[in-house]
């Protein structure tokens, strides 16, 4: 326990919400997830499972044709063909990430990851008795991995590497050939590559590719909490090779037995084409914001390197106002009424010259938190009002 870390940003979250709860007006740049609403169909779908009562155990690899919908889902937005026994519904992306490593983990094995990354990550490889392998990635990659520096860090206890595209916290991509060459060269070295894709379909201006078709040593892990609007309703999925799932399925088993049985009766609505419309223009939105807030951000005088493609991050460099990414991020909560994330939430390698802008957050807030920034930044020393 004590290696494995609490999310930093919880602790500015929870005084951003006591700040509120004394009257205080504060712009929420900070949170992880989608500021919309579970489109309608699901809930009602989930509802109506309530009202049936549908609410036992489902199988530990899930409902047999939520499997079946996610397989379809697969063909109709990357025309790839899956085979539903491949995949498993999982509690979360949490839950996906946690069964792929269970499956992969040796004690003391490693488990290559990118710094910055998604915090959990290092943390669950540590959980399972492994050992996580920080690669530090900065702009000169887009904060990738990148198939040289995957071979680089690669090791003799080696057994998988993990990386996201879009990525948390950084919004980037990670181009399909470089997933190929990465597939390829751990499948060489008997490895695993662990693709988090649970930012799929919050892609701006391209159509990303998921890497489920590149080979029998590849997991794929996915959600229904970013892009379909469902974090509270702990639901994810895992693409695995054939061959593991038999363990993934011992070890769902014994970890929580089945993901929610109303989400996953829900979920079944979640690929319907109004849903998918709906989703479509939120994502919309999110390229909106994004393409406010980046050129909104640079002027102020933040480094943003590479213009973010996905999710609804921007990680940016804070260099020309702090040496401490974490008490800039206090200092913008007490003073100014901004909460953001600081860059130790994503590891170590460079952590104190970044913060993490989430725009879960309408275009009007997004506008007052950067003219709060703008004030607080002439003359940090000074509060400036909130009051809500
Ligand atoms: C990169 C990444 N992976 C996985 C998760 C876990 O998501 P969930 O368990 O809600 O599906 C998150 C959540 O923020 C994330 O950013």
């Amino acid at each position: 326990m004590g290696e494995i870390e609490p999310f930093h940003v919880m602790a500015l979250l929870a005084r951003a919400r006591a700040l509120e709860a004394q009257g205080r007006s504060i712009v929420h740049m900070e949170i992880g997830e989608p500021d919309f609403p579970t489109p309608r169909p699901i809930c009602e779908a989930g509802i109506r499972a309530l009202e049936r009562g549908d609410l036992f155990y489902t199988p530990a690899l899930g409902l047999p044709e939520l499997r079946a919908a996610v397989a379809r889902f697969y063909r109709m937005r990357y025309g790839v063909d899956l085979a539903p026994e491949r995949i498993a519904i999982t509690a979360g992306a949490s839950g996906a990430l946690l069964l792929a490593l269970g499956v992969l983990i040796d004690p003391g094995a490693q488990v290559l990851v990118t710094d910055p990354g998604y915090p959990a990550n290092r943390h669950f490889v540590r959980l399972l008795n492994g050992e996580p392998l920080n690669v530090p990635v900065g702009p000169d990659s887009e904060y990738q991995m990148t198939p040289e520096l995957l071979e680089h860090h690669w090791s003799e206890r080696a057994t998988a590497a993990l990386v996201a595209t879009p990525s948390n916290p950084t919004g980037t991509l990670l181009a399909h050939e470089q997933v190929r060459e990465m597939a390829s060269f751990t499948a060489a070295r008997s490895g695993a590559l662990i693709v988090d894709e649970i930012y799929h379909g919050l892609v701006y201006g391209a159509q990303a590719r998921t890497a489920a078709d590149l080979g029998d040593n590849v997991f794929v892990i996915n959600s229904f909490s970013k892009y379909f609007n469902m974090t509270g309703w702990r639901l994810g999925w895992i693409v695995a090779p054939e061959r593991y799932i038999g363990e993934i399925d011992k070890l769902a088993q014994n970890v929580y037995l089945s993901a929610p049985a109303p989400a996953q009766r829900a979920a079944l609505s979640a690929f319907q084409p109004e849903t998918l419309a709906l989703l479509d223009e939120r994502r919309d939105e999110f390229r909106a914001r994004r393409d406010y807030l980046v050129p909104a951000l640079r002027q102020l005088g933040f480094g943003i390197p590479q213009m973010p493609q996905g999710a609804f991050y921007i990680y940016a460099n804070c260099t020309r106002f702090t040496s401490d990414s974490y008490q800039l991020a206090l200092d913008l909560l007490e003073r100014a009424g901004v909460a953001i994330t600081p860059g130790i939430d994503f590891g170590t390698h460079r952590a104190t010259e970044h913060v993490r802008f989430a725009y879960t957050n309408s275009i009007e807030r997004l506008q007052e938190g950067v003219s709060r920034i703008a004030r607080f930044l002439e003359d940090p020393a000074k509060s400036i009002g909130f009051d809500a």
